[in-house]
Formats: structure tokens, sequence, C-alpha cells
């Protein structure tokens, strides 16, 4: 007998007041659903299907064809979804657990110390609870003298003494798959919310003498509901807090961590310095001695050991070992900084290739480049890589010395120890070895500047 699971994801998350479905909204940059899948992928479970519905295409697009798919084109509730799962599932023998598709917390450890106690105890129906200090919102368990689960009651459902209780309903339950399906059908139409109730299956169930028991999880922040924008920054700065801990334990220095996000696929050797108001996400990897921030993001780039980045923005980038990067600096587009560079304030490098031992210590833009070692670009170089229609390539040999406020119009090429006089724009290419000065001689006229200035001082 095989392992199922259902995740509901077909509402579109009202109260999130925003475009996306609910379940594709980003937590560190990745899909909500995406946290839950990877999580059951890891559990007990054989097969899972998602049950999709408002802008499914951005669902399925997200999982792909790692999960199947039943359609609940009108959401008439929790209940009512599970209902749209009988065509594939009814027939299917074994056992479901049913998820809700905004619970990103959750880990497989829960999944599959929930399947255990159920089959362990022989259970018919097992719901998942837990405790909080401020149940709003959630389903209350409701209770018998004997401590028994009788029913949920939905927040809005209860009793003013009802919503005193603080065990809610977290919204995974376990149950064998040929009861679900014959009792879900059970369930009645909500009259206040319009709604099937999946919740008021315990009800429908414990009324026919089926074993319905609950497990209580002790872990309450696992199973938090992502419903509103707020309750995504309090599972973001859970998360955040998980993976800076990670990290800290695994020998990487963290100064404030509460302002550092760090994404699932970063890898951070040990010996690195991560300081303030950083976001490291992406597949990074920063390797040690490394000491990156304050308020610099690094997305998708690989650094190298002893490198500094401070003050900076690197997007799909490389920096190699020893080389310094900021303050204000910017790399993107595969910008691939050599060996004891150093790349200073306002200088931005797109799709470039810069060889070791480097200076752009200031006020840069270097495109579609390639230079060799030892180039020195003075305060304003430009490579001039955009005619208004076509990019085009600057290649640079080694040992230049490129005099400040140069522009270099690409395509062009310069040789090996080339030296740019300060203020050239370069047109043509430059032999290894030349002096190019590309600019307009001064002419100094004699006793002239009297036409032009009215003294100030006599
Ligand atoms: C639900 C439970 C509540 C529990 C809480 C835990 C019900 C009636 N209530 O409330 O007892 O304490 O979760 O977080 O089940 N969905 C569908 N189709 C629908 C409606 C919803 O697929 O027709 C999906 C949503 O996309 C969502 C999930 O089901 O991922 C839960 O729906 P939501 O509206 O968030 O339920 P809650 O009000 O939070
Ligand atoms: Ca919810």
């Amino acid at each position: 007998m095989k392992n199922y699971a259902i995740v509901l994801a077909a509402g579109k998350g009202t109260r999130m007041k925003t475009d996306l479905p609910k379940c594709a909204f980003p937590i560190l940059k990745k899909p909500m659903i995406e946290y839950i899948y990877e999580n059951i992928e890891q559990s007990v479970i054989d097969e899972t299907t998602v049950v999709v519905g408002y802008q499914k295409e951005v669902l399925m697009d997200v999982l792909g064809d790692r999960v199947n798919y039943v359609e609940q084109a009108v959401q008439k509730g929790t209940g009512h979804a599970i209902m749209a799962c009988k065509e594939a599932l009814g027939k299917k023998r074994g056992t479901t657990i049913i998820m809700l598709g905004d619970m990103p917390l959750v880990d497989y450890k829960v999944i599959n110390k929930v399947m255990n106690y159920h089959s362990d105890k022989d259970n018919d129906l097992t719901v998942l609870t837990t405790r909080y200090q401020q149940p709003k919102g959630y389903g209350r368990i409701i209770r018998n003298e004997y401590g028994n689960i009788e029913a949920i009651v939905e927040h809005n459902d209860c009793t003013f003494e009802q919503k005193k209780i603080n065990e809610v309903n977290t919204g995974i339950y376990v149950v064998s798959n040929s009861v679900l399906f014959k009792e879900v059908e059970k369930i009645e139409l909500n009259q206040r919310k319009q709604e099937y109730y999946l919740t008021d299956i315990v009800k429908v169930m414990k009324d026919q003498d089926y074993r319905v028991d609950t497990f209580e999880l002790w872990d309450s922040e696992k199973v938090m509901g992502v419903n509103d924008l707020y309750s995504v920054s309090i599972a973001e700065r859970y998360l955040r807090n998980e993976i800076n801990k990670m990290h800290m334990l695994n020998g990487v220095s963290i100064v404030t961590p509460e302002t550092v996000t760090i994404g699932h696929n970063v890898t951070i050797e040990n010996n690195v310095t991560i300081y303030p108001n950083t976001y490291i996400t992406g597949n990074t990897v920063i390797k040690s001695g490394s000491k990156i921030g304050p308020n610099t993001e690094i997305h998708h780039s690989l650094i190298h050991h002893n490198v500094r980045v401070l003050h900076s923005l690197v997007f799909d980038s490389e920096i190699h070992s020893d080389a310094v990067v900021g303050p204000f600096a910017h790399l993107r587009e595969h910008a691939v900084i050599g060996e004891r560079n150093r790349i200073g304030n306002f200088v931005e490098i797109k799709k470039s290739t810069i060889g070791d031992d480097t200076k752009a210590s200031h006020l840069a833009y270097i495109g579609d480049t390639t230079t060799g070692c030892g180039v020195n670009f003075g305060c304003g170089s430009i490579t001039v890589n955009y005619d208004g229609v076509k990019k085009h390539q600057t290649k640079i040999g080694d040992d230049v010395f490129i005099g400040c406020n140069t522009n270099l119009i690409a395509p062009v090429e310069v040789g090996d120890r080339v030296f740019i006089a300060a203020g050239s724009t370069v047109t043509k290419n430059v032999p290894a070895g030349a002096l190019a000065i590309a600019r307009n001689r001064q002419i100094n006229k004699a006793d002239y500047a009297k036409n032009l200035i009215t003294p100030k001082t006599e």
C-alpha cells in the first residue's frame, strides 16, 4: 500500500491582496508550495497530488511534472477541494496525508511523525493539532469530557467560550484513502461561508464511530498558516533565522544576523564574515577568508578566497581571490574579476573578464570587455560598448595604463604595455607598446583671458 499526499493550493489567497496565487508567493525568493513539495519528497510519501484552481499555470510552472494535478475550477472550500480529487485518487488504496499549500515551514519529520502515529494507533483519521498563544484565525479543536476530539470549529463560527481554546487545527490530516472519499461527500455546505469545510469531516466520522484521533505538535512555528503579507514576514524571519544559525554553527561569523538574509542554496565556507544589511541569494558560493558587506547584495555568484566586498551589488558574477570590490561597485551579467583586483567607488562592470592585478578604483564603466593582467583604469574610464543598435567588444592587453576620462569606442583593441593619455577618445586599435593620445592639442593664447574675465580683485 502506498502513501499519498494531497496539497490544497487552489485558492486565490484573498487576504494576501496580491495578484499571485497565494501558494506561489515567495518566501525568501522561493515559492511557498516548493517548500512543501521538497519536504514531502524527503518524507515517506510516494505520490503527491496538488489541487490547483486560481491561476493554476503559475503553480504548475513552479512544480512542473514532479507532482500530479487535480483542478478545482471553482473554489468552494477545503472539503470541496478533496471532493474534486475523487476521480483521480478515489480508487487508490493506501494512506493519504492532506496538507495545505500555505504552510511553508512544515518539515518532513513532522510528516513522518504523524504518518507513523496514524498507523501505530490504527486510526481512521488523525488530525495534527498544535497550540498558539494567539489562535485567532485557526479552527479550534473541540474535545468531549473524556478529552477526545469531537469537532473542529472555524474561528468565525466559534462561541465566545470556544474562542478561548488555544488548541488549533494545523490543516494536516492523515486518513485512509477508502474512508476519505466515502466520508468527504457527507460534508454539508457551511451556510455562513457557502463553502464545504474539510474540518467538518471530524464530526462526520465521529458520528459513525470511526477512530478519530489527534496528534499534538509542540513545535507550533512549523505549522503556521500564511494568510497575509504580515504572516509572510513572520515565516521569512523564522526561515532566515534557521539558515543563519546553520551557517554560524558552521563557522561563518554573521554580524547583526537579523539584518542578514541568506538564501537556501547558498554555500559559505568557514572563516567568512558577513556584515549587516547583506543579502546573499541564488546558487552563490563564498570561500573562506572572505568578508562580505555591510550593505551588499550578492546573487548567483562565485566569490573565491579572501575577497572583500563592501557596499556593493554583485549579480551572476565571479570574483577571484584577494580582490577588493567596493564601496559602491556594481558587477553584473557574468563579470569575472581577476585575483588581487581593486574595483572601487562607482565602478560598473558588465559581461567582462578582467585579468589579475587590475585596478579600476573610481568612476568607471567597463562592459563587453576582456583585459589582460596589470591594467590600470583611470578615474572616469569608459568602454563605449553600445552604438545605439548593437553591443561591441573591447580587448585590452597586459600592463596597459588608461589615463583618466578615456573613452574606448568599441569595437577596439589595445595591445600590451600601451599608455593612453588622459582625456583620450580612442577610436582606432592601439598597437603594443604605443602611447595613444586622442584629443586636441592645447592652445594657450597669450593675454587673451582679460577679454573674457572681469577681475574681482584689483
Ligand atoms: C484552514 C482550516 C483551519 C485551520 C487553518 C490552518 C478549513 C475550513 N479551515 O483555514 O481549520 O486552522 O487552515 O492553517 O479547512 N483551498 C483550496 N480550495 C478551496 C479553498 C482553499 O484548494 O476551495 C486551499 C488554499 O489554496 C489554501 C488552503 O486550502 O492553500 C487553506 O485555505 P485557507 O483559506 O487558507 O484556510 P484557512 O482559513 O487558513
Ligand atoms: Ca490558511
